[in-house]
């Protein structure tokens, strides 16, 4: 067994099961052989009949199963992708709703990106979410209420991607910006926290105060997310762009590179208000959620120093519709 072989394989709970498959896949387990792992397959998951498999997990004693992640990748494209568009090209439901049956797919599709944690490729799924936001959003633009109650306010950072994606689409619509440039500003935001999956655990989760070298460790992942998404070959420089500038500040004091105002990116600021306001109208474990307005009034005193006087003004106003 070699290492790429143990990196092909994904972990997934007996939850995983009763998702609605439509293919079979091969199940495995994990057993520790001297310092690697090993995969023995133990079942098929077939969808025309699960009772069988479900009196077999039931059976063994093991908790979590494998899965190849060339079987998981099908899943997300084959079944749940393809339905989530089936079903909105058939029941052209109104732009809320759309928002609202994609919120939980791209959510997925993210949580099992950071946390299983699948390969770079898995992030290729998400490229039909901002072609069918941008679709939906007409010339009025979603609401700022329903976009708001829509989003999730959970502290986990797929959680803020989807948002951030969220927010930047409907902030583009506001500045005008054309439909093409929207979707990569939405795709931008979806990936512009990607590289916090390279931030070691303990220090993501970290409750108590940060250390200087925990704050490096932070500060490193607009870089690595650039990379990553670099390496993948598969996105517009504005996608790679608003990863790696999206902590830079209007007046040079940002990081990584300390970038101010023309040398930054036009759409990375965009990326900044939204990244800032989603954290802090989110639940954090060190103080209360902020409604809205406590958000902006916070984000209002930085204007002109974190923030782009114009975007931040657009988005206030938006908040107001
Ligand atoms: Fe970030």
């Amino acid at each position: 067994m070699t290492n790429s072989e143990e990196t092909e394989f994904k972990s997934i709970t007996r939850a995983f099961f009763e998702k609605e498959w439509k293919d079979g896949f091969d199940i495995f387990y994990e057993v520790p052989v001297g310092d690697r792992k090993k995969y023995i397959k133990f079942a098929e998951y077939d969808p025309r009949d699960f009772s069988r498999l479900d009196a077999i997990l039931q059976e063994k004693n093991h908790t979590v199963f494998y899965i190849k992640e060339t079987d998981l990748y099908k899943y997300y494209k084959f079944n749940i992708l393809k339905h989530l568009l089936l079903g909105l090209v058939q029941d052209k439901p109104p732009v809320k709703e759309v928002f609202q049956r994609v919120v939980p797919v791209a959510t997925r599709i993210l949580q099992d990106y950071l946390e299983i944690p699948a390969s770079d490729r898995f992030l290729d799924l998400l490229d039909e979410i901002p072609k069918v936001l941008a679709e939906a959003v007409g010339p009025a633009n979603l609401p700022f209420r329903d976009l708001f109650s829509i989003t999730l306010k959970e502290n986990a950072t797929y959680v803020h991607c989807v948002n951030v994606g969220l927010f930047c689409l409907c902030l583009g619509r506001e500045l005008n910006m054309s439909r093409e440039d929207r979707e990569t500003l939405c795709l931008g935001g979806l990936l512009a926290d990607i590289g916090k999956k390279y931030i070691p655990k303990d220090v993501m989760f970290k409750e108590q105060e940060l250390t200087h070298e925990d704050m490096r460790s932070i500060r490193r992942h607009p870089s690595l997310g650039r990379q990553a998404l670099n390496d993948l070959k598969h996105y517009p420089e504005t996608v790679l762009l608003m990863a790696g500038e999206h902590h830079e500040s209007f007046d040079g004091t940002g990081y990584p590179m300390g970038y101010a105002r023309e040398k930054i990116n036009t759409a990375a600021p965009i990326c900044k208000i939204m990244d800032v306001f989603n954290a802090l109208t989110s639940r954090r474990s060190y103080r209360e959620v902020m409604t809205p307005i406590q958000a902006l009034t916070l984000m209002k005193d930085k204007i002109g120093e974190q923030f782009d006087p114009h975007l931040l003004n657009t988005f206030i106003l938006y908040t107001g519709k």
